[in-house]
This record gives C-alpha cells, sequence and structure tokens, in this order.
C-alpha cells in the first residue's frame, strides 16, 4: 500500500494537472517526446506571438491540422477514470476537485469530467482579438472566416503561445491553497508556470504525487511519483481513492 493510499482518509480537497502524456495513448503526439517536430518547425516556432506575426499562414495552418486531428481522437482510459474521479469524489468525501489540463485537447470533457480548467486555451476555441470574443470553432481558420460576433476577419486560436500568460490563474491558486493533494499526470515539468504548481503546492502543505512516463524535470519535488502509462497508472490511482 503506498503512502499516498493510507493517507486517503486525510485527503479531501485534490488538485490535478494535467499534460500531453494523458492524452498520448489516445493518439494525440505529445509536444517533447519524438523530437516534437511538424513539418520541420519546432513546436515553440509555431506557438509564439512573434511566429503569427511573421508567419500567419504557417501558424494557422498548424492549430488547423491539430484541431482537426483532435476531432477524429478518442477519451483513453486515463481520461475516463478522472471523469469518475470527478463525478465520484464529492459524494464520497465532500472535498472538491479541480482538474487544470495544459492540454488543448477537450478529452478530459468528451469523457465527461466537469471541472476542467483549460490553463493553455482550447482547440475547439477561436478569439476574436477585435471585441475580444471566444467562439467554439470546429472549421479552420486559414480561410480568415469572420468572427461570428463582429464580423471582424481577427480569429485566432484561442491557445496560449509561449510569451504569452496562461489562463485562470488566480482560480488554479485559490485551488491549490486549498488541495491537500496535488496529482501531476503525464507532463514534463519543462513549461511554467506549470512546472512550478507542485512547489507551490509543497510550499502550501499538500502531499504531491507524480504520475508519469518517466521521472519529469521536477522530479524530486515530488513526494511520490509512480511511472507507467497515463492509461494504466491513472486507473489505479483512481481506484485507490475511490476505494472503500
Ligand atoms: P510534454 O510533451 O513536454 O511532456 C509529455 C510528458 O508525458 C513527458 O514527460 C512524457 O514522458 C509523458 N508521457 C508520454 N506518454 C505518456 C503516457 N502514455 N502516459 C504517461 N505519461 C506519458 O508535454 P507537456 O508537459 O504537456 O504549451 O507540455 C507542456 C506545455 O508545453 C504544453 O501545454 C504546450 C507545450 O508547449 C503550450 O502550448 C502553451
Amino acid at each position: 500500500m503506498g503512502d499516498m493510499t493510507a493517507r486517503r482518509n486525510e485527503i479531501r480537497n485534490i488538485v490535478i494537472l494535467t499534460g500531453a502524456g494523458v492524452s498520448a495513448e489516445s493518439g494525440i503526439d505529445t509536444f517533447r517526446d519524438g523530437g516534437g517536430l511538424w513539418e520541420q518547425h519546432r513546436v515553440e516556432d509555431v506557438a509564439t506571438p512573434e511566429a503569427f506575426v511573421r508567419d500567419p499562414e504557417l501558424v494557422l495552418r498548424f492549430y488547423d491540422m491539430r484541431r482537426e486531428a483532435i476531432q477524429t481522437k478518442q477519451p483513453n482510459a486515463a481520461h475516463d477514470a478522472l471523469a469518475r474521479l470527478d463525478r465520484e469524489w464529492d459524494a464520497k468525501t465532500g472535498g472538491e476537485l479541480l482538474i487544470v489540463t495544459q492540454n488543448v485537447d477537450d478529452l478530459h470533457e468528451r469523457a465527461g469530467a466537469q471541472r476542467v480548467l483549460h490553463m493553455h486555451g482550447e482547440h475547439l476555441n477561436a478569439w476574436c482579438t477585435a471585441c475580444d470574443i471566444r467562439s467554439r470553432w470546429t472549421g479552420t481558420l486559414i480561410d480568415r472566416p469572420g468572427c461570428p460576433q463582429c464580423g471582424e476577419k481577427a480569429l485566432r486560436p484561442d491557445v496560449v503561445w509561449f510569451g504569452e500568460m496562461p489562463y485562470r490563474m488566480d482560480e488554479i491558486f485559490a485551488a491549490l491553497r486549498n488541495a491537500d493533494l496535488f496529482v501531476s499526470i503525464g507532463t514534463s515539468g519543462a513549461v511554467y508556470p506549470a512546472a512550478g504548481f507542485v512547489q507551490n503546492a509543497n510550499d502550501l502543505g499538500a502531499r504531491t504525487l507524480e504520475l508519469n512516463l518517466e521521472r519529469s524535470q521536477g522530479s524530486h519535488w515530488f513526494d511520490e511519483t509512480r511511472l507507467g502509462p497515463a492509461g494504466t497508472i491513472v486507473p489505479q490511482w483512481v481506484d485507490e481513492m475511490l476505494e472503500g
């Protein structure tokens, strides 16, 4: 029985951070495995405001392809298990739960999770830089469609690029302050501020658990690390949390 299991009865409020590793078994490429190249471009080269100014066609085409691709993918056992935890945790413990995801796919939601916060935005949203309204968007942006709200041809992917501020940081820190347990799943710990949440959680008194295929860059910050594919180790952990 793991340390985390032994302490389960002390845990009420949980913050879960997810990254690309959670969606890997659904067939969505991670960023830093396998070179992370797309048509010879580093992800960073198509994921900055500067890249969008320099070569908007390239950036829009890149995101159009990824937006199209995610719509052909399905949630995997890790998404399903987290959705089950989201559904059952409240009733079981009266505790709060928040899934903070760096992923811009919608697989947590399609698995049925309700309390999901997309700190890096969402592929299936377009953001109008003229009127600042976000609209659900499943089609392409390369053809420069007008904004459904204001009509301006000023839509961009609603994805946080390098150098831009992640979304809803106040809500994330409020949840971390209340957390008894912080769990990081399928993220390399390479991109801040998300990579620093484990240290924030430690400072704020939460237990910390890492579930990942391999040790992340900040692995030593966690109280406990479990290694394996998310589709296997996340359902096991969720079963432990909900058992008894
Ligand atoms: P990365 O690609 O950096 O890391 C993916 C992590 O998932 C690695 O640690 C892998 O070992 C692990 N992994 C791979 N397959 C797995 C599996 N089947 N089960 C469990 N773990 C697995 O992706 P992120 O950490 O999510 O930002 O990247 C963070 C941010 O960098 C992204 O949100 C994106 C990117 O640039 C923006 O777009 C702003």
